[in-house]
């Protein structure tokens, strides 16, 4: 697993407000989102990851810096099959000096997804398989009280509908007995989805959990009752990326100590051992 967009960087590589994931199996060549910009492809170059022997891109949720190279991604894979909730497609706004902006998936993204050929683009609420050892979460439950979406988030330019961003996906990966859990930016919550995480694998062990958590604009109740909860998986490896925000990272960290690292450009993680 390579991290090829991040908000950190890495040595030699460069970073941005993005996030984006590669997942080489034994088999099959996986991206999990596509980053933001133009610091996507460079780092995939410098560090050999092949873009254009791509099998599957997974979309974590339709906002910007996940879905900004979408169009790229199809061009240089004319046989990629794309796995995401069907809401990735939707227009949304954030609020920016009490003012609405554009933060949901470029038109180019958009128009070069509606393009593809009806069998290589599947829409999907459901959780499934995509290949050996690695699924897409579906719609994860929000079942604990003190979580949300993490922002001001709307679907229209009024700022009249909220979005829920039910559209935010995981990818589940199983290893042995073990399953890692990427996160986009974690809209869901991390414990509502570490749970479903769980409960789609009942019996393989949490092991590793890499990706945004969204905790930047976090309570401080939700911040710890999430670290309590964290704290109750005897996790092997947190790994704090793209949007989970510095001061709470750190307060993670503190909590739960050496499991926990931050994430960034290039990082690499090999579960074949
Ligand atoms: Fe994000
Ligand atoms: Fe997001």
């Amino acid at each position: 697993m390579t991290i090829l967009s991040d908000n950190l960087p890495g040595d030699k590589l460069q970073s941005e407000h993005g996030f984006a994931v590669h997942v080489q199996t034994s088999s099959t060549s996986v991206l999990f989102d596509t980053g933001q910009g133009a610091v996507f492809s460079a780092n995939a170059r410098s560090l050999g990851i092949d873009l254009e022997s791509l099998d599957l891109l997974v979309l974590s949720h339709g906002h910007y810096d996940h879905t900004g190279n979408v169009a790229q991604v199809l061009a240089y894979n004319p046989g990629i099959h794309v796995h995401c909730h069907p809401a990735v497609l939707l227009s949304r706004y954030g609020v920016r000096h009490g003012k609405a902006f554009p933060i949901g998936i470029p038109d180019a993204s958009r128009a070069a997804l509606l393009s593809l050929p009806a069998d290589q683009l599947h829409r999907s609420a459901q959780f499934h398989r995509l290949t050996e050892g690695v699924y897409f979460s579906g719609t994860i439950p929000r079942v604990t009280s003190f979580e949300d979406t993490g922002g001001n988030f709307f679907l229209d330019s009024t700022l009249f509908h909220q979005d829920t961003l039910h559209d935010d996906m995981a990818l589940y990966i199983v290893h042995g007995d073990a399953l890692t859990v990427v996160t986009g930016c974690c809209h869901s919550g991390i414990v509502n989805t570490v749970t479903h995480a769980m409960s789609c694998f009942p019996n393989v062990r949490l092991h590793t959990v890499l990706g945004g958590l969204h905790l930047l604009n976090a309570s401080q109740e939700r911040l710890e009752r999430t670290i309590h909860a964290l704290a109750q998986l005897n996790l092997t490896a947190l790994v704090l990326c793209h949007c989970t925000g510095s001061a709470q990272g750190n307060a993670v960290k503190r909590a739960l100590g050496d499991i926990v690292s931050l994430g960034h450009t290039g990082l690499q993680l090999d579960f074949t051992a």
